[in-house]
């Protein structure tokens, strides 16, 4: 059986999915929140080495230039990689979207982001007027700076303005899912447009979840890790997931989920660890207005 350099099994190929714009999208990935920018390229490096072609990053994250460098090093066809970056939160005006991705672009080394995804929709900045802002994305998707165009924290009021008044419907809404926070109303409004859901802190920001009792015991019968469970869930339940890490070696375990499936039982396991709004561990998309300066 042939490797990857990591040691794992080349037939963990990672599924892909058709976006609403007829793209596609690999289904998993390594997304870098929280990656320290000096640790970035060495991350996503060791990430492309094991096997990750499907790149999460973010104006706000202030590590572009990491990612950027790591894809330059790895020397891979660029059609054989999808990146993702957001618009940040100081950026919105449609003049500023469009000078933001430019930049962007320039960090990331790239002629063009696969997606490019509104942030935060920050209801109680700007007027209020998030569609503007959509607005401004799909002319950047129409001058060929980004082939895809999404938004992400969009709860379902957010998402069904830009529609309305749009008629433009994100390839996807990036919001936090995981074990006890199961984001039903965004997900469920997200799907109803046609949309696809990202998934961001599927591990629930290695908090507690990890060791509750229902996830340990679903990875010891099926041999894996709590992360790996809550990770397959994610992919069983057809989200599009990158988790995090800026260990080697969790990188590669994380990568470790293309061998083995849930049962409809497990799924609905998982699926009733929800506590609702109490389960959420970021910030709430109503009322979240923080600005860089
Ligand atoms: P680290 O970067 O030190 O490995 P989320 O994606 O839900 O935001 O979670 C990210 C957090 O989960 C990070 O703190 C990361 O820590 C941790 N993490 C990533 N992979 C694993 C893993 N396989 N097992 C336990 N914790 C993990």
């Amino acid at each position: 059986m042939t490797e990857h350099r990591s040691g794992l099994p080349t037939d963990m190929t990672v599924p892909t999915i058709t976006l609403n714009d007829q793209t596609t999208i690999p289904q998993y990935g390594v997304g870098v929140w929280q990656v320290p920018p000096a640790e970035t390229e060495r991350v996503v490096s060791d990430a492309l080495e094991i096997g990750y072609r499907h790149i999460d990053t973010a104006q706000m994250y202030g590590n572009e230039a990491g990612v950027g460098a790591a894809i330059k090093s790895a020397g891979l066809d660029r059609a054989d990689l999808y990146v993702t970056t957001k618009l940040n939160n100081n950026r919105h005006d449609p003049a500023s979207a469009k000078a933001s991705l430019e930049e962007s672009l320039d960090r990331l080394g790239l002629d063009k982001v696969d997606l490019f995804l509104i942030h935060w929709p920050l209801p109680t900045q700007y007027d209020g007027d998030y569609t503007a802002t959509w607005q401004a994305l799909i002319e950047l998707r129409e001058a060929g700076l980004a082939t895809s165009i999404g938004v992400s924290n969009f709860q379902p009021e957010h998402l069904d303005t830009i529609v309305e008044r749009t008629g433009v419907v994100p390839a996807v809404n990036q919001i936090e899912v995981h074990p006890y926070f199961a984001n039903t109303a965004a997900r469920e409004t997200t799907a109803r447009h046609g949309a696809h859901v990202e998934a961001w802190s599927p591990l629930g920001q290695g908090g507690g979840e990890l060791s509750d009792p229902v996830i340990t015991a679903i990875a010891e019968q099926h041999g894996k890790t709590p992360a790996q469970v809550a990770l397959r869930w994610q992919l069983d339940l057809g989200h599009i997931v990158f988790p995090k890490s800026t260990h080697r070696e969790r990188l590669a375990e994380n990568f470790a989920v293309f061998d083995f499936a849930l049962s409809t039982d497990e799924i609905a396991a998982l699926a009733a660890l929800d506590k609702g709004e109490s389960g959420r561990t970021g910030p709430n998309p109503d009322v979240f207005d923080w600005i860089p300066s």
